[in-house]
């Protein structure tokens, strides 16, 4: 489904240059439902507006299904972004429209297509648990019940994949679960493909495969030991560690991220030496040249 390989992006502003992803490789299969977890400033943003046709890539390649982002017209994008892809952005005012009712806020996207499908727009609400509340105007509704509505609206031309910029990041612990138990419903039924983006490590539990990113780049991918758990169990919740087992993730010409810890640990610099023994890599310090003797 996507498929990003060397992405690139940079930001240019008056006199300073941003390099937010620096050369990222990603693939997610149809059907997947995964996050991308990082810290603040990490790219993450940056990775889901290209994915979402909202931003160019700098350079790179970048595919969703047949759809060639880095080549697409402003058109093509257009018609990508009305039919393709779903997007629910942490601050839900970019989706919503705070005068209308709910329901009237689902229909709004489909009047935009030309294809007004009331029956569905209802339905999407009341599979997001507002079946009561949808005739109410969004400024009565809370937070979290206009962050449902979002999600509503991100389904409602029936794209093939959904984008979730930190969807979860202002709503309480509870609600956070009801959102990603509707993500859930929404993938197994529909069959959509889901993409994450979160800083908060606690949503691991939830999705099949988390990819950590760094710097820009990829760095560490954690995919879940046994995809038939959803975390619901306290056993089983515990995160990362404990549900998911983790590697680093090797990109197509060899390399690999080594977590900036390690590296200090050890103190690598710019280099460092590596041994392979038959059965294991293994990377340490550089020995000290050692000094001529005169
Ligand atoms: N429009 C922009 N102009 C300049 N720099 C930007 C812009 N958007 C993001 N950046 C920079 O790119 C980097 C990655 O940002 P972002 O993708 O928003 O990270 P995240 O979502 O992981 O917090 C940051 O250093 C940020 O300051
Ligand atoms: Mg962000």
């Amino acid at each position: 489904m996507i498929n990003c390989e060397g992405l690139v992006k940079i930001y240019k502003t008056d006199d300073l240059e941003v390099v937010a992803l620096q050369g990222l490789n990603l693939s997610v299969s149809a059907g997947e439902m995964m996050a991308i977890i990082g810290n603040s400033g990490s790219g993450k943003s940056t990775l889901l507006n290209i994915l979402g046709g909202l931003d160019r890539p700098s350079a790179g390649q970048v595919t969703v299904g047949p759809w060639n982002l880095l080549k697409a017209s402003d058109d093509d994008l257009v018609k990508y972004k009305r039919d393709t892809v779903g997007f629910i952005w942490q601050n839900n005012a970019r989706n919503l429209l705070p005068f209308l009712t709910a329901l009237e806020n689902v229909e709004m996207p489909m009047m935009f297509s030309g294809k007004l499908d009331r029956a569905y727009a209802k339905q999407l609400l009341e599979w997001v648990g507002l079946k009561d509340r949808m005739h109410n105007k969004l400024t009565q509704l809370s937070g979290g019940e206009q962050q449902r509505v979002a999600i509503a609206i991100a389904l409602a031309n029936k794209p093939q994949l959904l984008l979730a910029d930190e969807p979860t990041g202002s709503v309480d612990t509870r609600t956070s679960d009801l959102i990603m138990d509707i993500f859930r419903r929404f993938n197994r039924e529909l069959g959509v493909t889901i993409v994450i983006v979160t800083h908060d490590l606690s949503l691991a539990s939830k999705v099949d495969r988390v990819v950590a990113i760094r710097d820009g780049l990829t760095s560490t991918e954690f995919i879940k030991r046994n995809p038939n758990l959803d975390g619901a169990s306290p056993l089983h919740g515990g995160g990362l560690n404990e549900a998911h087992e983790a590697f680093v993730v090797v990109d197509r010409v060899g390399r690999l991220q080594i977590p900036k810890e390690y590296l200090q640990a050890l103190s690598i610099g710019d280099k460092a030496s590596m041994e392979f023994d038959g059965e294991q890599i293994v990377i340490k310090a550089p020995k000290p040249i050692e000094e001529e003797p005169a």
